[in-house]
């Protein structure tokens, strides 16, 4: 187990485009579970590798929804390799969304509220499903950070700098 130190935006890595997985072995799952690790003890919902300095497409999502009777935290944990968007709904969702690369900012960010998708697990099988709701809304949000893009890059320029500049202030203020 190990936690990995998170890149942080204007980090320029969080811009690179990363690259197709190819080989799916032991040290890759090892990775794998350093990514939930670290997406946990930073209590975020996913994680894209880029995010700890991989510049391979590979994610991890848990919504940790909560229990409805007993209120405890459920752990479901999703690894998306090599994950593609092979068909997306017209109709739109709206999320207040929030990034470990943002850290504290949140805002709205408009995208489909379903798709389709397809990926490989850390076994290297095969899946396509279908996602809605905030698991939709979290899947694009991490499979943009493949293509290099935040989700203030959805946001008009007087709303992301207004976003950079409170978060300048929150750091000034933790220093
Ligand atoms: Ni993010």
């Amino acid at each position: 187990m190990a936690i990995l130190p998170i890149i942080e935006t204007p980090d320029p890595r969080l811009k690179t485009v990363s690259t197709p997985v190819e080989t799916i072995d032991d040290a890759l799952r090892s990775f794998i579970q350093d990514m939930f690790d670290t997406m946990y003890d930073a209590s975020g919902i996913g994680l894209a590798a880029i995010q700890v300095g991989l510049p391979k497409r590979i994610l991890v999502i848990d919504l940790q929804d909560k229990d409805p009777e007993t209120g405890a935290v459920v752990r479901a944990p999703h690894v998306f390799i090599n994950p593609e968007v092979i068909k997306e709904s017209e109709e739109v969702s709206v999320y207040s969304e929030g990034c470990l690369s943002v850290p504290d900012q949140y805002a709205d960010v408009a995208r489909p509220a379903v798709i389709k998708a397809r990926w490989q697990d850390a076994q290297g099988k095969a899946h396509e499903a279908e996602f809605d709701g905030l698991m939709a809304t979290c899947l694009q949000h991490e499979m943009d950070h493949l293509e290099g893009v935040l989700f203030i890059d959805h946001l008009s320029k007087l709303k992301r700098d207004m976003v950079l500049k409170k978060l300048a202030k929150a750091r000034k203020m933790d220093a």
